[in-house]
């Protein structure tokens, strides 16, 4: 390995949200925060590299997106998806989630009913509310082996001319579900009969484990790649989160000059000057740097199963195909959802997401952010080995 993620910066001084809001969320400042979907792993040198060379041109007035940065990206996107998009097809977004929020609002109207796969992502379902939409549920079921699947049947008894929209989120926060190409066909054959568009969320692509492969939902066929709008970028692989830079690709030209009458309308900026060049380094130069981290994810991964394993009667969790999020299913701990959670924060001194956030079907469940430097992670670890050890069931 030539990176070492055995350590990483400190960020608890920093204004880091996952370390500010602490106190606000967890009510103490005596934990380890893993839960926001950023990594506690530094951000690659040749990125920084490249943004300290920025910085030594003194002007930083509005920019546009270079057509380098858009290159970069295709040519990423090629090599690690096997999906290629011309330059006109991507429109840049400062926010994966403020392009789903165009979404909703250029391909559905007041009261229409957008397809939501829960539990998911918080703002998948807040997005469609604030927008006076109805989420149409169609929540992931769990097959005999712990797997979480599409409920086609389900979905097909839901859908009606109301319906519009689904937000897909490939690979799956919270589950780490990476889909495979025969679920996502059926999934694209009945948005295609009801004629509903597409938007799936893409942003955790890169960090998928092997055998498992991202298959991106544009790419299964040219009909359904004309009903699709992608979301990807650099925010979860490469750790730029505040750097608000990310894609909408958009093949269709119809759904794309639908799509840009609401982003025009809401002047969606150009983004940054640092944002850009972060974008296209990252791209440009990231990809032994990525299977690197992949690699130090996956020994986390392992960390984590074994302390799992050691107290399977309390805790379950089946090893995410893709994402840095495990999904750890407490309910044999039999306790309610607010003891569970001080479970974790006073016993554990660990904050994570609570399953409940995610929808009613991620009741007994919690999200740990496993991306962390192994120095964090065996902290991580030993701490919540103590808390299960001294459980009482
Ligand atoms: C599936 C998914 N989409 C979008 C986002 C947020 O993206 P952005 O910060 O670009 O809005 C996250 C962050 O956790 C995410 O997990």
């Amino acid at each position: 390995m030539s990176y070492d993620f055995s350590r990483s910066a400190s960020r608890e001084k920093s204004n880091a949200e996952k370390y500010q809001l602490k106190e606000k969320l967890f009510h103490t400042t005596d934990l380890l925060p893993m839960w926001v979907a950023d990594m506690d792993i530094d951000t690659p040198d040749f990125v920084i590299e490249a943004v300290q060379k920025r910085l030594e041109h003194p002007n930083f007035g509005y920019e546009e997106m270079p057509s380098s940065a858009f290159l970069a990206q295709i040519a990423w996107l090629k090599r690690h998806h096997d999906i290629v998009f011309k330059e006109e097809e991507l429109l840049y977004s400062h926010s994966v989630v403020a392009s789903m929020n165009v979404a909703i609002e250029a391909f559905s109207e007041v009261g229409d009913k957008i397809i939501v796969q829960s539990p998911v992502y918080p703002p998948f379902f807040k997005s469609v509310t604030q927008h006076n939409r109805k989420v149409l549920f169609n929540p992931l079921k769990k097959d005999v082996s712990g797997e979480y699947r599409f409920d086609f049947d389900d979905l097909r008894s839901k859908i009606d001319k109301d319906t519009k929209l689904l937000l897909l989120c490939s690979p799956h926060n919270p589950l780490g579900r990476v889909w495979r190409r025969e679920e996502l066909l059926e999934l694209a054959d009945i948005c295609l009969e009801h004629n509903i568009v597409v938007f799936s969320d893409e942003v955790h692509s890169d960090l998928v484990f092997a055998p498992n492969k991202h298959i991106p939902f544009a790419s299964l066929s040219e009909a359904v790649r004309e009903n699709t709008l992608t979301a990807f970028g650099v925010g979860k692989s490469f750790n730029l989160a505040s750097f608000a830079i990310s894609t909408v690709a958009i093949s269709n030209k119809l759904l794309r000059e639908k799509y840009q009458k609401v982003y025009d309308k809401i002047h969606f900026a150009q983004g940054t000057a640092l944002g850009h060049v972060a974008f296209e380094n990252a791209y440009m130069y990231g990809d032994v740097w990525l299977c690197e981290l992949k690699e130090h994810l996956q020994k986390n991964i392992v960390m984590l199963e074994e302390v799992c394993k050691k107290h399977n009667d309390k805790i379950s969790f089946i090893a995410p195909q893709g994402t840095y999020l495990a999904w750890l299913d407490c309910s044999n701990m039999h306790l309610h959802e607010r003891e569970l959670r001080d479970f974790f924060v006073k016993e554990a001194k660990l904050g994570l997401s609570a399953g409940i956030s995610f929808s009613k079907e991620g009741s007994g469940y919690m999200r740990l952010n496993f991306a962390v430097s192994t120095e964090i992670m065996k902290e991580a670890m030993a701490r919540l080995e103590l808390a299960l050890q001294r459980l009482k069931r």
